[in-house]
């Protein structure tokens, strides 16, 4: 078979790669052979799974590509300065991981399809804990600027039962696209957690979404414009929701009609979560009776929680 002008040979691990001499082929071999025995004596099978498995594709990639010692210089160079940009309120590591699509490969195998249970969706680099906590009703952008959304539903079981005192933690950017910790003021803004009701309902006013673009500024950023790919994420709102006896969801809720849907920086749009954020014009009563100025939003957002240990 050619292929972008090699001539290549399937392999036991991993696609296609140039042929090379018989004598090449099985130098290279037989050194991937010597690296994998060298985790024999591992005594945690799972980690000697985990060394053995990325030194065949590691090996795989190396060889497919026939990568060129300036490239292997400049792929030691761009993970140095991933490092060096990572501290406790920026984590490039998270960003190549999302924008790469790992992080969401990640989710999709733990997070696998149970009955009508909500879909999760990426992580992100900009949770942080110990939010503060807001009533049922209460308003999480403690002065982040924005629209005002209203955001109500409800966390049930698989089975439909309400699940009451499930904890909610809600986090999002700004109206300029930027998270509290991407100021340099310590603020802490547009994150708080909340408890359903007893009948598992819960409400909050947020910020309507918008998009934002993920920290261009660093060695990340550098790749996407590298390769011709924009740093938008279409426009979101975190939630991550726990409950006893139920799996873990961490998801977003996407907007409707945004332009961004298909083009996500990370990959995180699924479209269940995609929903109507319907637009109140200036003046229109508000569900709590809050006097608004401006425009703001509504939007419902029902969850569904699996059970634990799927
Ligand atoms: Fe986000």
């Amino acid at each position: 078979m050619t292929e972008a002008g090699f001539e290549t040979a399937e392999t036991e691990h991993g696609p296609p790669r140039p042929a090379v001499p018989a004598e090449q082929e099985a130098r290279e071999a037989e050194l991937l052979e010597r690296v994998v025995r060298s985790f024999d004596q591992c005594r945690d099978p799972r980690l000697k799974q985990l060394m053995g498995s990325l030194v065949k594709h590691l090996h795989a990639f190396l060889r497919e590509v026939r990568l060129t010692e300036e490239e292997w210089a400049a792929a030691i160079g761009f993970l140095t300065e991933v490092g060096h940009i990572t501290d406790d309120r920026r984590q490039e590591f998270v960003l190549l991981s999302d924008t790469l699509g790992a992080s969401m490969q990640t989710v999709a195998i733990n997070n696998e399809a149970y009955r009508d249970a909500t879909e999760a969706t990426v992580f992100g680099p900009f949770f942080v804990e110990g939010s503060p906590r807001i009533p049922i009703g209460g308003d999480m952008s403690f002065g982040a600027t924005g629209e005002p959304c209203w955001v109500e539903g409800a966390v049930t079981g698989p089975d439909g039962a309400p699940l009451a005192g499930a904890r909610i933690e809600v986090w999002k950017a700004d109206e300029k696209g930027r998270y509290d910790v991407q100021y340099d003021d310590g603020r802490s803004a547009a994150r708080a957690h909340l408890f359903t009701d007893e009948r598992g309902r819960y409400s909050f006013w947020g910020i309507t979404p918008t998009p934002y673009p993920i920290p261009h500024d660093g060695p990340v950023g550098r790749m996407l414009a590298a390769v011709g790919r924009s740093p938008y994420r279409a426009s979101h709102l975190h939630f991550m929701v726990t409950a006893e006896g139920h799996r873990r969801l961490v998801t977003h809720i996407f907007v409707r009609g945004d332009e961004l849907l298909d083009r996500d920086s990370v990959f995180g749009v699924k479209e269940s979560l995609i929903k109507d954020f319907e637009k109140r014009a200036p003046g229109t009563p508000t569900p709590d009776g809050r006097r608004i100025e401006g425009a703001w939003s509504q939007v419902r957002f029902d969850i569904v929680l699996a059970p634990a240990g799927l």
